[in-house]
């Protein structure tokens, strides 16, 4: 049996897990910030840090409580490198040296790209190869090549928001709150999705990356000639017109994710088509997916709900690889703000 302890802190949330054997997750305690940052609409980094220094102990100590572990059944230390806001991410990574350090521990350095994109593997240990891994979330966009077990391939990104930046974006100029993804997916549920018919933005050169800020003004514009009124000038109200202009919104970026994923899926002959990161909680989005593969005959499988947005138990999924391969690291680590996968 091997046991990991891993920590995340890389954006707003606080997180530590304790997994076995890959995919026996024991705990997974996140502590998020979201309190924090709703006031400013989106995540202030210096806060952000401040805030993970403080929960870091807390959560580490929670996460090997619930999971009836101690310091000294550790057969490794976790923690993710990067990318992310360097920060935040220093606290998670001088924490997790410290545990190594003093427990005479290896240590692991994670992509959070890479945790991403093995929090499908959590619940379904079994997926075929190749496969083609979409990571959506707050800070990213991007479509990887999976040939094998631990490679991967960047096929397409975003040239400009990420898919979630987008959500919160649009919630943000329709005065719906913070985050975006959850308050819209709500507002869209019986909204009319056709009201607003938006194109997407298609790369001139014939690549796959994706283009969301066109959307986000797109959106803007129709609020502003249709009058739309912001909730707190209303009581809190969410007019008709607005929960349309949600739901046409959320299907516009919906509807782009599926098939650039699905003709990257053609176009590299893959056998399984994954889903992930935080946007993927999003029940339109997990549903539009899963009748496009079935369709066209990819397996398909998205992360499960709780593994999507920012977690350590992914980063303890990917750290398995790493400890597999006895790729260890230096106790001289630093965080990464940029650091591709
Ligand atoms: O993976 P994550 O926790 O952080 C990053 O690594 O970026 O993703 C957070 C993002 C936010 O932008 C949030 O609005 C979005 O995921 N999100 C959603 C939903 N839940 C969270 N987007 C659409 N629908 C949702 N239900
Ligand atoms: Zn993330």
């Amino acid at each position: 049996m091997t046991r990991i302890l891993a920590i995340e802190s890389s954006c707003d949330e606080t997180a530590a897990a304790v997994v076995d054997d890959r995919d026996h997750v024991l705990s997974s305690v996140i502590a998020s910030q979201v309190d924090v940052h709703c006031a400013y609409g989106g995540v202030v980094p210096e806060l952000a840090a401040r805030q993970h220094v403080e929960a870091i102990g807390p959560v580490v100590h929670q996460a090997l409580e619930e999971a009836g572990a101690g310091l000294d059944s550790l057969d490794a230390v976790a923690v993710t490198q990067g990318p992310g806001l360097i920060g935040s991410s220093l606290v998670g990574v001088c924490a997790a040296k410290a545990i190594a350090w003093r427990r005479d521990l290896p240590l692991l350095a994670v992509n959070h790209l890479e945790g991403h994109i093995r929090s499908a593997f959590i619940d379904h240990p079994r997926i075929e190869f190749p496969a083609l891994a979409l990571i959506v979330s707050g800070g990213h966009t991007s479509l990887y090549l999976c040939p094998a077990e631990g490679e991967y391939r960047s096929i397409a990104r975003t040239r400009d928001d990420a898919a979630g930046e987008a959500f919160d974006k649009v919630a943000k100029l329709l005065g719906l709150g913070y985050p975006g993804g959850p308050v819209i997916e709500r507002l869209a549920e019986g909204a009319d999705a056709s009201a607003h018919a938006f194109p997407h933005a298609r790369m001139k050169d014939g690549s796959l990356d994706f283009s969301f800020s066109g959307l986000k003004t797109a959106v803007r514009r129709r609020a502003v000639e249709q009058g739309l009124a912001h909730p707190e000038a209303t009581g809190g109200e969410v007019s008709e017109e607005t929960r349309d202009l949600a739901a046409s919104f959320q299907r516009a970026v919906v509807r782009v994710l599926v098939r650039r994923s699905l003709t990257a899926c053609k176009r590299e002959r893959v056998k399984s088509l994954l889903l992930t990161g935080g946007v993927a909680c999003n029940k339109r989005l997990r549903g539009a997916f899963r009748s496009a593969s079935e369709r066209e005959g990819f397996a398909f499988y998205a992360a499960a709900p709780q593994y999507t947005t920012d977690n350590a138990a992914m980063i303890a999924a990917a750290a398995f690889l790493h400890y597999e391969r006895g790729a260890f690291a230096p106790l001289n680590i630093n965080a990464r703000s940029n650091f591709p996968l």
